[in-house]
């Protein structure tokens, strides 16, 4: 059995851990304590930071939820209702009332801290977290894997045995971006691994992968995007594994852009529909990847090629990833590509097929290690350096000032077209262009401010 401290290392500084008697880790070089949070260690470049964002994120979370009753009970308050249909928002409130209590006790671990992140180290760290990833962004990732999904479970550790080869041993294994842990769970239990480290940086997945696999039965609302059957718009689920994971199975949190482990750690380093999401670029996550891996060990990739980045080179083809993959100290991966259902909740009308792409690559020489990921640049971290005027700034000071002096004419009594009077005779438009331009824009405003937040 391996000691799993031996194989991590500090976020910050790439140092070994050591693990202190009250069960978290230390960093002597950088006298930096990282918390295990209900056995999980929580191994981020500035731990109180990060804990203190997600912590908003789940305040957030449960404003959006408390909007959105307030918003279900005044529908509720009205009369033409049908009795059918109050039946089901009456039922629906409720689900949803239950639902933030079982967040709330299921995420107390993240108040448990108290919120003291040294915000400017987190960003002279640049560690930030990604501003797209919400703590419900995977959500339905978590019903998939430990209530109706077991076909495309199934399939998805079908992808990963199609590209093993004769070569099945896994030996130490690590699983990046495992989201609620279920085909970590299932290649540990059914293929041949050591030990298993299962990683992701949302700890609403991790505990939920926490619990099942320490063979506890959770209960979650499921809210499928498009009901199926009535009663279908929150279906209380039982999240439960086959069986619970041996000892050799350790979950814990961290930032796959700063991965806590020693150089070489690793037999094989499995990233399940990560690479064309995360936020790094190809060749340096192949890098960062291959640094991770021991001299003869083996990259295992499984998911979609849907890169979405801003830059259009950055968007690779199967061609340029396998060409990636091979010039980044790895030998010509071993392809295959199969379309499987994806999401296809059974109370759901909604669900995908997806052409997935998985591979095996098998380490054949060490590359030099990338920079340390950055998530911003050098002027916003440090508030020394200019703050470049790019074409984007430029063009929203402009829109801004516009929107303020518009928004500075609200006064409850001036109407859209008096308004336009006052821009045209500032000479900022003619009236004709100014009335469409203001209406546009304060329709906008008013769309917000009705926007019921969804959970
Ligand atoms: C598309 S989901 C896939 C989840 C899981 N692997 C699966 O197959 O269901 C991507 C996962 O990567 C995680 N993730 C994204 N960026 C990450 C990062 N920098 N470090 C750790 N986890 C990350 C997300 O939280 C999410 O769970």
């Amino acid at each position: 059995m391996v000691d799993v401290t031996s194989l991590l290392a500090c976020p910050r500084c790439d140092k070994q851990l050591a693990l202190q008697e009250n069960g978290h880790y230390f960093c002597g070089a950088c006298k930096v304590e990282f918390p295990t949070q209900s056995g999980m260690p929580w191994l981020f470049a500035e731990p109180a930071a990060t804990l203190g964002e997600w912590r908003g994120r789940l305040h957030f979370a449960l404003q959006q939820l408390t909007d959105e009753l307030a918003g279900l009970e005044r529908e509720l308050q009205r009369n033409d209702l049908q009795p059918l249909t109050e039946q089901r928002v009456v039922r629906y409130k409720a689900a949803l009332e239950e639902h933030r209590r079982a967040l709330i006790a299921l995420l107390q671990p993240l108040d448990l801290q108290a919120l003291g992140g040294r915000v400017e180290s987190y960003l002279a760290l640049r560690t930030r977290l990604p501003v797209d990833q919400g703590l419900n962004t995977y959500y339905a990732n978590i019903h998939r894997d430990w209530a109706w999904g077991e076909a495309e479970n199934t399939a998805s550790l079908q992808q990963i045995r199609s590209v093993l080869g004769d070569h099945s041993e896994l030996g130490n294994m690590l699983v990046l971006g495992a989201g609620a842990g279920r085909l970590a769970y299932d290649i540990h239990t059914q293929l041949d691994c050591a030990t298993t480290i299962v990683m992701d940086f949302n700890p609403l997945l991790m505990l939920v992968a926490k619990g099942v696999t320490s063979g506890e039965t959770l209960e979650l609302y499921e809210f499928p995007i498009a009901p199926k059957d009535p009663g279908d718009d929150a279906v209380l689920r039982k999240l439960k594994a086959p069986a619970p994971a041996d000892e050799n199975f350790h979950l814990l949190l961290g930032d796959a852009l700063r991965p806590p482990f020693l150089a070489r750690s690793f037999d094989t380093v499995v990233t399940p529909w990560l690479i064309d999401i995360i936020n790094d670029d190809l060749p340096a996550l192949a890098a960062r990847i291959n640094n991770l891996l021991s001299a003869d060990g083996r990259w295992l990739n499984f998911g979609s090629l849907a890169f979405a980045g801003p830059e259009r080179a950055r968007r690779f083809s199967t061609d340029e990833t396998r060409a990636i993959v091979a010039s980044s100290g790895f030998a010509e991966p071993r392809v295959h590509e199969e379309t499987i259902p994806y999401m296809c909740s059974p109370a759901s009308r909604h669900g995908r097929q997806e052409t997935v792409f998985s591979f095996a690559a098998a380490k054949t020489a060490d590359v030099k290690k990338p920079e340390r990921y950055r998530a911003l640049p050098e002027w916003l971290v440090t508030g020394k350096e200019p703050v470049p005027q790019s074409p984007s700034f430029r063009t929203q000071a402009m829109t801004t000032q516009v929107y303020a002096f518009i928004m500075s004419l609200i006064d409850g009594k001036r109407s859209i077209r008096d308004m336009a009077t006052v821009l045209e005779a500032k000479r900022l438009m003619s009236k004709e262009e100014a009335e469409p331009a203001i209406r546009s824009f304060l329709t906008k405003m008013h769309d917000d401010a009705e926007r019921q937040a969804r959970f």
